[in-house]
């Protein structure tokens, strides 16, 4: 992969939002064994791509005395007929643009020099074992010159910090990344409805998406795939994904591909036989109407918060109408956490290069720490749900129906925009699954 325009501009921006004359350290993620000497799938840190677009792993970037400096693997004849090629220093400061690299063996010679009389460090520490021990040498190598007049950076900020605030709002090589891979992971959810039958088992609908996913090109799911028919929808992070779908079971699908290091999210629910049973439909259509209602809160200037307010009222007023709470109004259930029975989490998270993404969700600088206001570039994902396990006093017509819809949208200077579009509409699955 070649560098994308972008990455210099954002180690541009995280050096110019750090002290003058300090060091940042941001290494890219170790890899893992799965068993035995086989190793997981690697996925590079998030932090450390967002500011290369460099995914070999034995990596780390230094900015430092005005540089950005990479030390990565070297290239090695022997090792690259099994693992195959590696940019090494020369090829990867020609293809990503830093201004100087060398090999990750040289962090120990080299990195004392670099923290020499910085003014302070930024580094995310307790995140990656190795580089923490590494690191405290190199402060330990600094302060023996202590007698020589060279001092070591004694303050250490989190480097993601500011790197979340940055990553927050996507630019627009992300938005479009991010676009496409909300569409692919789309295509997998409609590949999937139109693969269901009842008597399958849930790993073979899951089979459909990873299909769709791959044959795409995306690298990966973006987290295991939930695959949930019938009362196991109720179960939120179910992912056995074995059970067989049964004749009036609604099937519950929560899963998003990765793509060139970017998450989609999306959940559809659609029942098996391809018609919805009518209380399945009056839920169904309840939590739509709640994912229109938080869609309509994600403006700009507007708070987080208001769209999970948003769709639980909307789901409140659902509860006591369909009489899955006793309580006279919306308001008195909620007040009342009625509601938790049947809906437990939130109505969404930022999205990007991690699932739940990272940025805070609160204005840390404002007094009380409101919930923090929405900008253009933001993408989060709008999920609203309803869960009916069997219990006393709720409606048995209802029992065992789970019901999530999740959407991917991006904050723009008007109306959201959804960048996932599987189908939706009861009348759109139905005529779907018919075909
Ligand atoms: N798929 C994880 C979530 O919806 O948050
Ligand atoms: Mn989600
Ligand atoms: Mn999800």
């Amino acid at each position: 992969m070649t560098a994308m325009p972008g990455y210099a501009g954002r180690r541009a921006r995280l050096a110019a939002a750090m002290q003058p004359g300090a060091v940042a350290i941001v290494p890219t993620a170790p890899e893992a064994l799965r068993n035995g000497d086989s190793e997981y799938p690697y996925r590079h840190d998030s932090y450390f791509y967002y500011l290369t677009g460099f995914d070999e792993p034995e990596a780390v970037l230094v900015l430092a005395q005005g540089k950005a400096i990479l030390f990565c693997r070297p290239r090695d004849p022997e090792r690259e007929i099994w693992d195959g090629l590696r940019h090494g220093p020369d090829g990867a400061r020609e293809a990503f643009g830093f201004d100087e690299a060398y090999a990750v063996g040289e962090l120990d010679a080299r990195m004392p020099g670099l923290l020499a009389d910085a003014s302070a460090l930024y580094y995310a520490s307790g995140k990656h074992a190795q580089v923490d021990a590494q690191l405290a040498r190199w402060l330990d190598a600094v302060r023996q010159r202590a007698r020589s007049g060279v001092t070591a950076p004694e303050t250490v900020h989190n480097v993601r910090v500011l790197l979340d605030e940055m990553r927050l709002i996507k630019d627009d090589a992300e938005q479009a990344l991010m676009r496409r891979a909300a569409l692919v992971s789309s295509r997998a959810h409609e590949r999937a409805m139109r693969a269901t039958r009842t008597g399958m088992r849930e790993y073979e609908i899951e089979a459909e998406l990873l299909y769709e996913f791959r044959r795409n090109g995306a690298q990966s799911p973006a987290y295991t795939p939930i695959v949930a028919s019938g009362p196991n929808a109720c179960i939120l992070h179910y992912n056995q994904n074995r059970r067989q779908v049964a004749d009036g079971d609604l099937v519950l699908i929560d899963a998003g591909c990765e793509l060139d290091g970017y998450a989609s999210d999306i959940t559809r629910t659609y029942p098996a036989s391809g018609r919805f049973s009518a209380p399945q439909q009056a839920l169904y259509e309840l939590v739509l109407a709640a994912q229109a209602a938080a869609m309509a809160e994600a403006r700009p200037g507007l708070p987080y918060s208001g769209m999970h307010d948003a769709a639980l009222r909307v789901l409140a007023q659902g509860m006591v109408d369909l009489k899955l709470v006793p309580h006279a109004s919306a308001d008195d259930a909620i007040a009342e956490r009625a509601h938790q029975q049947f809906y437990m989490h939130g109505t969404g998270h930022w999205l990007g290069m991690d699932v739940h993404d990272c940025g805070s969700y609160r204005d840390l600088q404002a007094e009380g720490r409101p919930s923090r206001a929405l900008a253009p570039g933001m993408v989060l994902t709008v999920e609203p749900g309803i869960y009916v396990r069997p219990a006393q006093g709720v409606p048995e017509q209802y029992w065992n129906i789970g019901i999530r819809i999740e959407d991917d949208v991006l904050v723009t200077a008007g109306a959201c925009d959804v960048l996932s579009d599987a189908p939706k509409l009861v009348a759109d699955i139905e005529h779907l699954m018919q075909r």
